[in-house]
């Protein structure tokens, strides 16, 4: 095996190898600079077309086109009927708006913990999560691997429940063979830079419910009813924000959009490559795919397993020295979430609207407490995980996947040269 870069020895990955996320091409140059030559800057015809080939593309009878993914969800939870005071489950593992879009309409979040080996909300913990108040579950599909929707399904058939789909980070993943974003009320994605349709920021709202479109629509522009295109009135007739998409970051958007399926394809080879070249390696947990679901690999996440290795001192200092000595080889690996939602200050200190709300409103939040050590499964992940984008995604290829899988062989293959002290210093 040879030395460690980390100890002086040569890198796995050469730099310069990995190619930048995401590819620029004359379709993007083209779109966005016909937008920037055309006269309507705002939401404009790139928006409204953006719409209707999202729909498309996803498999939805409607999209809105948003500033961001955060927005498509406060939109999504206000147009299923979550109102000051409700509860709604969400998983204790996620990006922080997946849970503070709850407390922008002062309804109260109510976490489930985390299954470990899918990193997605436990779904045979959320019954036990349900309340009187509880009006909608948020199902994250994270690091684009979807939730066993089925289940989810049942369960908010059973207690009368919306199901809104946190799809920020799952463009195309697959559960059945039917997209993400298919399978709830309604769903929110996220094109900001990293996301695996990058519009630079902005989001996607989607639905395939007439009245839930409408609904989010009054929230989406200022609480009016009818869209810009049509012909406003400038009344508000509902309380509404300004979540629109301008025709700049559409235009990107649209052009990015004719490049998903190549790009999908491309992620799912890469994923797989480094899956069999990984597979095996002593101390590292794989990430898991279960049967009946297609991955996007937006984050390829693995976790250390911290008793084959033999570590008995703090698993965070472990995981971080694995991760420099990766990150001498070359290969970007990065700590997601540091925090669970529920360790998150906002959540602890009930940090919301203030004086209260929406926690003491009416005695909404009696007995809701926010404890971190409840959420033993996300805690174990947060301590042992990291990620890695960059590398699975086009136009990195296999001689790429096979570098960064050297990288991996070689820290994992002389694990006992890892000494938290020493490479921490
Ligand atoms: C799971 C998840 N939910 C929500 C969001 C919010 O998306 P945005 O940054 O577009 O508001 C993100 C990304 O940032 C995310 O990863």
């Amino acid at each position: 095996m040879s030395k460690l870069a980390i100890s002086g020895g040569t890198k796995a990955v050469k730099d310069g190898t990995i190619k930048a996320w995401p590819p620029i091409d004359d379709i993007d140059r083209e779109m966005v600079m016909a937008s920037l030559n055309g006269g309507s800057h705002a939401f404009g015809p790139n928006c409204a077309a953006f719409q209707t080939e999202y729909a498309a593309w996803n498999g939805n009878k409607y999209a809105i086109t948003t500033n961001s993914g955060t927005a498509a969800l406060h939109m999504g939870l206000v147009a299923c009927g979550v109102g000051a005071g409700d509860h709604v489950l969400v998983t204790a593992y996620s990006w922080s708006s997946s849970a503070t879009c709850i407390l922008h309409h002062n309804a109260i979040p109510i976490f489930v913990d985390i299954d470990f080996d899918t990193i997605n909300m436990d779904v045979n913990k959320i019954e036990a999560a349900i309340t009187p108040k509880t009006k909608a579950i948020i199902v994250v599909h994270l690091h684009g691997l979807m939730v066993d929707m089925d289940k989810v399904l049942a369960i908010a058939k059973k207690h009368n429940l919306k199901v809104i789909e946190d799809a920020c980070q799952a463009h195309g993943a697959l559960f059945h063979n039917r997209k993400a974003g298919t399978f709830g009320d309604c769903a929110a994605f996220s094109f900001n830079q990293n996301k695996c349709l990058c519009s630079g920021e902005g989001g996607m709202f989607v639905t395939n419910d007439e009245k839930i479109r409408d609904l989010a629509a009054q929230v989406w522009s200022f609480g009016e009813t009818r869209t810009p295109l049509e012909s406003r009135d400038y009344h508000a007739y509902a309380l509404g924000w300004m979540y629109r998409n301008n025709d700049l970051t559409a235009a990107f958007g649209r052009a990015q959009l004719t490049k998903m399926d190549k790009y999908f394809k491309i992620q799912r080879e890469n994923g797989a490559l480094l899956n069999k070249r990984l597979t095996g390696l002593k101390g590292l947990i794989l990430p898991y795919e279960p049967e009946n679901h297609a991955h996007n690999w937006y984050n390829y996440t693995s976790r250390i397993d911290m008793d084959a290795i033999g570590w008995k001192g703090d698993p965070a200092a472990m995981r971080n020295a694995i991760m420099n000595a990766l990150r001498a080889e070359g290969v970007p690996v990065g700590v997601w979430q540091s925090f669970i939602l529920p360790d998150m200050t906002v959540f602890k200190a009930k940090n919301a609207y203030g004086k209260g709300c929406p926690w003491s409103c009416n005695g909404a939040g009696d007995g809701v407490v926010y404890d971190p050590t409840q959420y033993p499964a996300a805690n174990r992940h947060c301590a042992t995980h990291f990620g890695m984008t960059t590398p699975l995604r086009a136009p990195n290829g296999a001689e790429t996947v096979e570098m960064v899988a050297d990288g991996f062989q070689k820290v994992f293959g002389n694990i006992d040269q890892i000494d938290p002290d020493k490479i921490l210093k």
